[in-house]
């Protein structure tokens, strides 16, 4: 990381583990960049469905950070059910929509990250918030989540390959069931004791404990850890 305090954009940091992540960045002095779909008083408002949000989003980003940005929390996300027996047309919306804000987006964000780290600006950090679900797989309802998620984990590993060498560096974290709005309806209810004994741990975590590997990897971790992917599962996958 830089001398000077570094400036940091965090997607969907309006809530959950993005919230935390702000927090948590913001308390070890870096200016951070929120985000989430609306606007507010330091968050960018974008709706990554949107076509054209992504590149909006850096651009705004930018100028509220002056010209300079030294790392990018790609956190946004969407976690939407989509059977398989609705409508084709359905089907395919949907998971047109989940790609589009948890895979596409994150590649036009990193994509302009890295341009401008190739620019005048020498180095940067991306951090992924990939899932569990990238390397296990998710529920027959979850497909469009899960290969949105697996691919968040090759394109980190392609940028953290591509790109280490002009000191830009990726690194990738991937959650199980975490305690914030995305998981909540899954964690009431005669299904939450089937989740919960799936987990070693005996908990979900909370939204903190990835924080705090997210920004370890956004301002501690040593470059030779690039191209990582973290694990945070309270062990119900161990790879
Ligand atoms: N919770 C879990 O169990 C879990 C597990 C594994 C991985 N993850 C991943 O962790 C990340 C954060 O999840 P979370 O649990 O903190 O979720 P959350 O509480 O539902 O928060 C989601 C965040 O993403 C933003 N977002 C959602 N849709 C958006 C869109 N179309 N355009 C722009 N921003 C959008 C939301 O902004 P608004 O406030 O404006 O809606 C919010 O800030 C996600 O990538 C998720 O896939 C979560």
């Amino acid at each position: 990381m830089p001398h000077h305090a570094p400036t940091i954009l965090v997607t969907g940091s309006t809530r959950g583990i993005g919230a935390a992540i702000a927090r948590q960045l913001r308390a070890r002095g870096a200016t951070v960049i929120g985000h989430g779909r609306k606007a507010a008083p330091g968050v960018v408002g974008a709706d990554l469905g949107e076509p054209g949000a992504a590149q909006n989003l850096w651009e705004s980003a930018l100028a509220l950070a002056h010209g300079r940005i030294d790392a990018v929390v790609n956190n946004a996300g969407l976690f939407a059910d989509n059977p398989i027996d609705v409508s084709d047309n359905a089907w395919l919306d949907a998971w047109e929509e989940t790609l589009r804000i948890n895979l596409t987006a994150t590649a036009q964000l990193s994509r302009a990250a890295v341009r401008h780290w190739q620019g005048g600006q020498r180095g940067g950090r991306i951090v992924h918030i990939a899932s569990r679900a990238a390397h296990r797989g998710d529920s027959p309802d979850h497909w469009h989540y899960a290969a949105a998620k697996g691919g968040m984990v090759a394109l980190h590993k392609t940028i953290a390959r591509g790109y280490a060498h002009q000191d830009i560096l990726s690194f990738a974290v991937s959650p199980g069931f975490v305690a914030t709005d995305m998981a909540a309806d899954y964690l009431v209810g005669d299904g939450a004791a089937t989740i919960l004994g799936q987990i070693p741990l005996g908990r979900v975590a909370s939204a903190d404990e990835i924080a705090a590997i997210a920004t370890f990897c956004a301002l501690d971790a040593p470059a030779s850890m690039t191209g990582a992917v973290i694990d945070a599962n309270g062990a119900s996958h161990v790879r």
